[in-house]
This record gives structure tokens, sequence and C-alpha cells, in this order.
């Protein structure tokens, strides 16, 4: 409701300043305790989620906020993209609101303080609530071995992430999607595996909406065969569906309300192959509770979001986790596990 009110005032800002306003206001807040586990309780990869919706990297790109975000509802949140080394990013403008699409379009271009500020940051963490914390690592621009990027971030947050995400699919750093294509995934995820220590959490794969039909197959049997946890089911689509907003011509990746048709093909797609070998984390344009329990019944395990946060605001995970205990009851089940992939 406050949101409503002070929502033409944060959209008159510039996006990214409104975006740094946010983090600052999150960071000024009174803590508060991540959700408790209730009926939306679901376990994944090992994992105790009190809900299962979460915060979508890209929003807290350096771990400035995560328990935040979970004192807000979010059952889990993923802070980064986290590169080795600290880098500024593209040129700005390089955000835009796509408002009468509900959408955004961004080509960031991974702009974050580093792997090592962030480790600092996330070792002061008291870990005492319920709520999961992902990492989100990625892959410096102008690195001379891009696999070895990866192999560091998943070394480096070992101690202090519940599960690490390995982000191939940006569009916005020239060439780093083609570490889906056949050969150079299957690299990436043995050097991946090779570099697995006991102490290694859950490693996710995020992969793009953008896949040829016979990538699924390939994906599937890399991720089984290389042991990863599970995929996150998609990053923002370089496709641009009929928009009606002045940016809709913006280079960048799209995400929101027309992301949200190809994301749920994408993940019927995997969950056809996957059956329920390997858990899938539905995204893109998911904005309602019913927008969560249909990627829920269509197979996902978790879910998350972002671009509906700009639109709806710091209410946007209760809300959403309000309405899916009402749906999970009046189609009678009893747990969120119970449900996935019911369709
Ligand atoms: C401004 C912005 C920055 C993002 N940065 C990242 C990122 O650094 N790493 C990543 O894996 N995904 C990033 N994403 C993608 C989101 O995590 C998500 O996959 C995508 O936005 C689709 O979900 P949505 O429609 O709910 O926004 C970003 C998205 C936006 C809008």
């Amino acid at each position: 409701m406050l949101f409503k009110l002070a929502r033409p005032v944060i959209f008159a800002l510039d996006p990214e300043r409104a975006h740094r306003l946010s983090i600052a206001g999150l960071k000024a807040l009174p803590g508060r305790a991540a959700p408790a586990a209730g009926p939306l309780a679901t376990e994944v990869a090992g994992l105790q989620f009190p809900n299962p919706v979460g915060m979508a990297a890209g929003y807290d790109k350096d771990g400035e906020v995560p328990d935040a975000l979970m004192g807000l509802g979010f059952g889990f949140a993923e802070i980064g993209s986290i590169t080795p080394l600290p880098q500024p990013g593209n040129p700005k403008p390089r955000l835009f609101r796509l408002v009468q699409d509900r959408a955004v379009i961004n080509r960031m271009g991974f702009n974050n303080g580093g792997m090592d500020a962030a480790f600092a940051r996330l070792a002061r963490r008291k870990r005492d609530g319920s709520g999961v914390l992902g990492v989100n690592v990625g892959a410096n621009k102008d690195a001379a071995d891009r696999v070895a990027d990866y192999v560091t971030g998943i070394t480096r947050f070992s101690g202090v992430a519940d599960y690490i995400t390995v982000n191939i699919s940006s569009p916005n750093t020239p060439g780093l999607r083609n570490l889906q294509a056949k050969g150079e995934l299957e690299a990436l995820l043995e050097a991946i595996a090779a570099a697995r220590q006991p102490e290694t959490p859950p490693v996710f794969l995020k992969v793009a909406p953008d896949l040829e039909s016979g990538d699924h197959e390939r994906i599937v049997r890399a991720a089984l065969d290389n042991g990863i946890a599970a995929l996150i089911v998609s990053n923002t689509t370089i496709s641009r569906p009929s928009l009606q907003s002045a940016d809709a011509g913006e280079a960048g990746g799209l995400s929101g309300a027309p992301l949200k048709a190809l994301a749920l093909s994408q993940l019927r797609r995997f969950r056809e192959i996957a059956g329920d070998t390997l858990p899938l984390v539905g995204v893109g344009g998911i904005a309602t509770a019913e927008d969560a329990w249909e990627r829920i019944r269509a197979g996902a395990s978790l879910v998350q979001l972002y671009s509906a946060a700009v639109y709806r605001g710091p209410g946007i995970a209760r809300y959403i986790t309000r309405g899916l205990e009402r749906l999970m009851r009046a189609d009678g089940f009893a747990s969120i596990a119970e449900a996935v992939g019911s369709e």
C-alpha cells in the first residue's frame, strides 16, 4: 500500500539510482528474522527452505542485504553475480524500466565489488535464521580463463554459502553464454566437479531461456554427470516478444512479464527430460501466487523473482507466499514437494 503511493516518486528516479536507494533502505531497516518454516517449508538439494520463494540474482549483487531480504519474507536470497575481481560493468545507462510491459531490460555487465569484498561481508554474517543463502558466481569480462574464474568462485564461497550458482547465462558479458555450448559446458562442469571438496555446498546451474531443441537433453545430461544439484531456469532473454514501451529497443536481457511464457515453456521442457532426477528452480516473469503455483505445478521445486519486485515493491514475497498457501490447500496438496510437477 505504502509502496503504491511511493511508486510514482521512485519511478521518477533513474532506475539504477532507485535500486541503490532500495538497497540503502533495506540496510537501514531494523533486522527482522527470516520466515519460520511453516506449511510451505520444503527440502531441495538437502537444504531446508522455509518457503519456496526466493529473490533472484542481480538485485543484491554484492551480498549487502541477504538477511534483510529474508526478513521481507523470501525463503531464500541469491546474491551476485560476483566475479573474482571487482569490475565496473557496462557504461550507463544500462538499466531500463519498461513500465507498460511490466518488464525490465538490463545490460549491467556484472558490475560488482569482487569476491574478496563479498566474502568478507558474508563471513561477518550471523547464520542463525532459517533462510537459505545462495551465492551466484560469474567470470570477469576479461578473464584469460573463464573456467578458472568459476572454480575460484566455488572454492571461495564454500564456507559461507548454502548453495552456489554457476551463472553461464548472462547475455551481457560477450561470449559468456558460449559456456552453454556442446563441449564447453561439459569441460566447465567437469572442472567444477574435480574441484569439489567435502565442504563444497550444492552447486546449481543457471541457464538462458534462449535455447535450441537438443540443448535441453545435453544440459541435463552434463548436469547429472557432474553432480549439479539443481537447474535454474532461466536468466533474461535476448529475444523481444512484442513490447509497448519506448525503451523496448535497448540492448540487453529482458525480464518480467514478457519473459513469463518463454521461461515457463523452457521449464516444462526440462521437466519432461529430467523428470524428478534434477530439481528445477523456476524464474522469469513470476509476479503473483498464481504464477508461482503454475511454475511449481509445471515442475519447479523452488521459484525466484526480481522484476516483479520493481513493480510491486517490498511486500511481494509475503503477498506471494500467502497466496501460495491458499492455492496449495485449495488444490488439496499437503506440501509444496507433493505439488512439484503435478500438472
Ligand atoms: C537488473 C537485473 C540484473 C540482473 N543481474 C543478474 C546477475 O548478476 N546474475 C544472474 O544470474 N541473473 C541476473 N539477473 C536475472 C534475474 O536473476 C532473473 O533470472 C531474471 O530477471 C528473470 O526473472 P524476473 O522476470 O523475475 O526478473 C538480473 C536481472 C535484472 C533485471
